[in-house]
């Protein structure tokens, strides 16, 4: 499949992982960023306490390093022998002053070049650098070169809090002889001095569209017989004896790994959210709903994964971090327990713990009606009401919100994803 592939140019606080980033994400995309890998490997070198003006040494250690260009959370990770490179290190005011030295040397440029474009395989893509349009990937027609003056760069860095001398990396990567930073001649110029962050990439989304890119649709993936002929029986049940009705599915189609949040009830809950969706999703049970021989066989090709409440329980969180990982939907439900009288109850802290460790994004999720058909107090559901899915916008956790450490910060993520299910209402069927 040929996929888009996007560049984007420019000197030092241009804006351009920011901008990327946001691009990025708009169209769920792969983002890309071709700096960190040379900031990774000049770290290495420092690391290695090589001199980075000794190119026999430096070129005697990539021979010998490792590197594994991969995706986390689609974006581009770079380990070297093993090692992941925090992004400090790769800021810190050591690697700022050597890395135009070391991304000089052509050896390195055709190394890390290669790892580059290998992520044009992998998706649609995002990825920004110094010669992205002009060598990495020079026959995509979507370019971009975003610039500014080197006061408002500067200006920027020192907000950053970052120590950077700009104007001394971008004289350096400006006049190297291989892949110097220059503006490709079909690229689009930007200079964002006088814009903001969501100025730019708006108008960067806006040209894309004008030129036809387009979000992917997520590819679905298919279901089994079983849980297509269960999911096509449970779905007419619900629309004959509950009048069924899903509100803002379109908000549900994210792409890859994700979890379904949603508020609980009922037993009625996962099959109702499963059944909202069109696409196959996963579920977590308690186990004993395991012991009947048909559950034994059915649950199993229900997408449904066993939990075991006394013990074992993080064997089971481990498997439902691993399917998110593997890009695959899954419903939880962060009060924990069913409702006793309908209302919603405070989240707690596990759904906080699995994006934390994912990254993934939440969609939130409210059912009205489940309690009113199938309460906890009752053995068998009853068969009138009305039932609505109402499906909440996609949330995204910043970097800081998932890197705040501890029980602290995962119930802050609980919190915000119940309070996100607390604010949908049900739409205004009557107009
Ligand atoms: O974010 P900032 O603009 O400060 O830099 P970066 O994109 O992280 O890149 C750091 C350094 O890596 C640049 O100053 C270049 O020397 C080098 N680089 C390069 O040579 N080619 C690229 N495609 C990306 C970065
Ligand atoms: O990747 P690059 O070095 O080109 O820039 P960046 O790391 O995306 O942006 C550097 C800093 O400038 C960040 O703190 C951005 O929030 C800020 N910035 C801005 O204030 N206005 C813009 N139009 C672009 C970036």
């Amino acid at each position: 499949m040929q996929y888009v592939a996007i560049a984007i140019d420019g000197p030092a606080a241009s804006g351009k992982s920011s901008v990327a980033r946001r691009v990025a994400e708009h169209f769920g995309f792969l983002f890309v960023n071709s700096g960190a890998m040379y900031r990774s490997f000049t770290w290495w070198v420092l690391e290695n306490q090589i001199d980075p003006a000794n190119s026999a040494a430096v070129l005697e250690l990539l021979g010998r390093s490792h590197f594994e260009c991969a995706l986390k959370d689609r974006s581009s990770v770079i380990r070297i022998d093993g090692r992941d490179v925090a992004d400090a290190l790769m800021h810190s005011e050591e690697v700022n002053g050597a890395v135009s030295s070391i991304s000089a040397i052509p050896e390195v440029r055709r190394a890390l070049v290669a790892e580059q474009q290998r992520f044009r395989s992998m998706g649609d893509l995002v990825m920004e650098g110094r010669d992205i349009g002009t060598v990495v990937i020079p026959d995509t027609p979507y370019k971009f070169y975003l610039d500014a003056s080197a006061e408002v760069r500067e200006r920027r860095r020192k907000a950053q809090g970052i120590d950077d001398d700009i104007r001394l990396r971008d004289l350096k990567d400006s006049s190297r002889d291989v892949a110097p930073l220059r503006t490709a001649e079909d690229a689009m110029r930007i200079d964002t001095s006088y814009l903001t962050l969501p100025q730019v990439a708006d108008r960067v989304i806006q040209i894309l569209h004008v030129e036809g890119v387009r979000r992917r649709e997520p590819e679905r993936p298919t279901m089994s017989w079983v849980y297509w002929l269960t999911y096509t029986l449970s779905k007419a049940f619900f629309r004959a004896a509950y009048g069924m009705e899903v509100h803002h599915a379109e908000r549900a189609k994210v792409v890859g790994g994700a979890y379904f949040a949603s508020n609980h009830a009922s037993f009625l809950d996962p099959p109702l959210v499963g059944t909202a969706l069109e696409e196959p999703i996963y579920y977590l049970a308690r186990n004993t709903l395991f012991k009947p021989p048909l559950f034994t066989w059915l649950l199993p090709r229900l997408n449904t994964v066993p939990v075991d409440r006394d013990n074992a329980e993080l064997s089971s969180l481990r498997i439902s971090m691993q399917l998110v990982k593997e890009g695959k939907k899954m419903v939880v439900f962060p009060e924990g327990t069913r409702t006793p009288d309908g209302s919603l109850q405070p989240a707690q802290r596990g759904v906080g713990m699995l994006v934390a460790k994912t990254g993934v994004p939440v969609i939130p999720v409210r059912i009205f009606g489940s309690y009113e058909a199938y309460p906890r107090n009752r053995k068998l559901p009853r068969m009138d009401g009305k039932i609505h899915v109402v499906f909440g916008h996609p949330i995204y956790f910043s970097t800081e919100e998932l890197a705040t450490k501890g029980k602290t910060g995962q119930q802050a993520i609980s919190t915000r994803v119940m309070d996100a299910i607390a604010s949908l209402s049900l739409p205004d069927t009557s107009s």
